[in-house]
């Protein structure tokens, strides 16, 4: 049996889970306790369109709510992980999101003599998840993540609204999560390392919730 992952002071983690359901609000926690980097194929792809390096046709895949090719995104991740931060482990966020991503990603860590200690897939029902994107800001200078209801901004706040947030395209992607995740949960649970959370409640108990999944190997 594999060592306590709080123990062997090295933690590699995969978040799952539908847009809006908490992901990148909890990543921030988990990687604040253990000091690894948050890894997010969402910010990563947002900071290229920003800078003008995404190709047209996968700015319009994003804006539209698809996802972008796979080849894509493992290329973007193979090369991060690389990275001198990800000596003691990384938090992959919003990557795989399919099973042909989840089979590089096993490919290039089996490379590496690397494993995959925890895959967290975070669970919230449709209607909550509609909420929570279509009222999500972030601060453009901080990148904190607010909720106009659930986690109110400071008035100094720089807010920005995602493009993908309105909730024509959230539903979209949702759609896709669906289409496209749905083999990719059954793929984790084969393996032994799926861990389910609850993401109803409070971004707190959320938080509990994910920390006691982390330390109860
Ligand atoms: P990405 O940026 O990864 O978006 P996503 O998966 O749709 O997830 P979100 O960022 O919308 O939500 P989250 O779960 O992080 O929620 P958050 O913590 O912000 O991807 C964007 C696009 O990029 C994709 O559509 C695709 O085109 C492309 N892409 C990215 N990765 C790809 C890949 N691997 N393959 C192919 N294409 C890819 O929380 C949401 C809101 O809720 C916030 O306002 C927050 O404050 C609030 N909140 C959070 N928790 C709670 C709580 N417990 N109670 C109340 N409010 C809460």
């Amino acid at each position: 049996m594999n060592a306590p992952i709080h123990e062997t002071g090295v933690m590699r983690l995969v978040f799952v889970g539908p847009p809006g359901a908490g992901k990148g609000t909890q990543a921030k926690v988990v990687c604040d306790k253990w000091k690894i980097p948050q890894i997010s194929t969402g910010d990563m792809l947002r900071a290229a369109k920003a800078a003008n390096k995404l190709p047209a046709d996968l700015v319009a895949k994003m804006s539209a709510g698809a996802l972008v090719p796979d080849e894509t995104v493992i290329g973007l991740i193979a090369e991060r992980t690389l990275g001198p931060d990800c000596e003691k482990g990384f938090l992959l966020d919003g990557f795989p999101r399919t099973v042909p991503q989840a089979s590089a990603l096993d490919s290039m860590l089996e490379k590496r003599k690397l494993r995959l200690d925890v895959v967290l897939a975070l669970e919230v029902p449709r209607e909550l998840l509609i909420e929570r994107a279509v009222l999500r800001r972030t601060d453009k200078r901080t990148g904190q993540i607010y909720h106009l209801k659930y986690k109110p901004p400071p008035p100094d706040a720089l807010l920005e609204h995602r493009a993908d947030d309105r909730e024509d395209v959230v539903k979209n992607r949702l759609d896709t999560y669906e289409r496209m995740t749905a083999e990719l949960l059954p793929y984790y649970e084969a393996r032994g390392n799926l861990k389910r959370i609850n993401g109803v409640g409070s971004v707190d108990e959320v938080s509990q919730r994910v920390l006691s999944a982390l330390v109860a190997e």
